[in-house]
């Protein structure tokens, strides 16, 4: 098990390029199955999901190789529809194989995700519209066997707008006969990049953005050839990561329009965010003002920002109350980042932060994915040493990170964990 070892305090200076989406790279591979030959998929990040999501593809019977330009899933062959538990519960996004397959071989058994650190995360949602296009779905020992002698179109209303849901419904609606609705759909820039890559493959997509989707079923689809979309967390992560600093930072490759509701927030707080076409340079002009954010679905403030953003506020001047309204426990950051002297108080989904002058490096615990960043960010501008255990949540997500960091000005190093 790895950890990662910063030294704090230094102005993070000069240029960083952000790769792929992570959560656009890895519902556009299972789209794959959804069409018979070779796919090429260009930036997609080298992340240990894309990793596990190349291994349950392989599982499935497709090919997967890493190629000059791109990775290669050869999707002609597929001659399981299995995903074991053993896959799932380390990503549960391997859910998303549920909708391609029943669309692709009429059935699939998929292992039941289970909780997560975040929060109990059902899937509810996906196997109700799966059902209302035909498939007859039941669950067994953990596993979701579900089976459909060719699915119909249907008009599926979501209760909440689920990201992988609507995405697990894309997929399915697009071989589908008839014509699918899906209202109060997800509009995350993920969603919309997967509807595009669907359509590339001559899928009959409208509206995916907005929060009615319609999709016109065609009898197949044609392999890909798609480019992913700069992945908007990692770039909402180094916009924290000057703002804490004091930096002044080139972000290059991004697309500055996904993360306008962090943008808005944190040029509120006193951050300097100048926008060009595919790049952004953002400034830290000293201690920034507190903010108050509520994450909501996209277009509004992200979930996966909230905790990187806590951070940044755990220094700020005066007081901030976040509001976590997506998952139910996305809070597990505040314990580390109060070992490290953050004064924040926590009741139900809101967390006051009370901002402090300084933070001090110490030993501290991943918990998850974007609690790991948050705890980076904080390290970033503590006093002396902070040492962040169990890395490996942070390699589910992001690129390089020590080596980009490094890059900045950063004193960071990563080490064998012997515990
Ligand atoms: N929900 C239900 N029933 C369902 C589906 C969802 O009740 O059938 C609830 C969830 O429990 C949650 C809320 O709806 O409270 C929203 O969950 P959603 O389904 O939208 O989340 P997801 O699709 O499981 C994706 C991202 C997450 C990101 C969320 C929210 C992928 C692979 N994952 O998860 O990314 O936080 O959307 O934007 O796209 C991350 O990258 O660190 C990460 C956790």
């Amino acid at each position: 098990m790895d950890k990662l070892l910063l030294q704090g305090g230094v102005k993070l200076r000069g240029e960083v390029s952000i790769g792929g989406a992570k959560n656009a790279a890895l519902p556009i591979m299972v789209a794959s199955l959804l069409a018979r030959g070779e796919n090429v998929i260009h930036r997609v990040p080298g992340l240990v999901d894309v990793m596990t999501m190349g291994k349950l593809l392989a599982n499935l019977g497709a090919g997967f190789h890493y190629a000059p330009d791109g990775l290669v899933i050869d999707s002609e062959r597929i001659d399981n529809h299995v995903a074991p538990y053993e896959l799932v519960k380390t990503m549960r996004a391997s859910v998303l194989v549920l909708g391609p397959l029943l669309a692709r071989s009429g059935k699939a058994r998929v292992s039941l995700p289970g909780g997560c650190a975040i929060g109990a995360r059902p899937i509810n949602l996906h196997l109700m519209g799966l059902e209302k296009m035909g498939a007859a779905i039941e669950l067994d020992r953990g596993y979701v066997i579900a089976a459909a002698k060719g699915l119909k179109g249907a008009v599926i209303s979501l209760d909440i707008p689920t990201v992988t849901g609507t995405e697990n419904l894309l997929m399915a609606a697009s071989l589908a006969k008839g014509t699918t609705v899906i209202e109060n759909a997800a509009r995350e820039p993920e969603v919309v990049d997967l509807a595009n890559a669907l359509i590339s493959m001559g899928a009959r997509i409208h509206g995916a953005g907005e929060s009615m989707i319609e999709v016109e079923g065609v009898h197949e689809l044609n392999p890909l050839d798609y480019t992913i979309i700069p992945d908007r967390v990692e770039t909402g992560t180094f916009l924290t990561i000057a703002g804490i600093t004091g930096g002044d930072i080139l972000i290059r490759d991004c697309r500055s329009e996904h993360d306008d509701a962090l943008i808005a927030k944190l040029e509120e707080t006193g951050l300097i965010i100048e926008k060009k076409d595919s790049h952004m340079r953002v400034a830290g002009p000293g201690r920034l003002t507190s903010r108050d954010v509520k994450t909501m679905p996209y277009p509004g403030f992200p979930t996966d920002m909230q905790a990187q953003f806590m951070a940044l506020m755990s220094v700020a001047e005066g007081t901030s109350v976040i509001r976590e309204t997506i998952f139910e426990n996305r809070f597990m950051h505040v314990a580390e980042l109060r070992r490290m002297g953050a004064d924040i108080g926590i009741e139900g989904g809101v967390a006051t932060v009370r901002g402090v002058r300084k933070l001090k490096g110490t030993d501290v615990m991943a918990t998850d994915l974007r609690a790991s960043a948050s705890l980076i960010v904080a390290g970033l501008a503590a006093e002396g040493t902070t040492t962040v255990h169990r890395l490996y949540h942070l390699d589910r997500g992001y690129e390089r990170i020590e080596e980009k960091l490094k890059k900045l000005g950063a004193t960071v190093e990563r080490v064998r964990d012997a515990r």
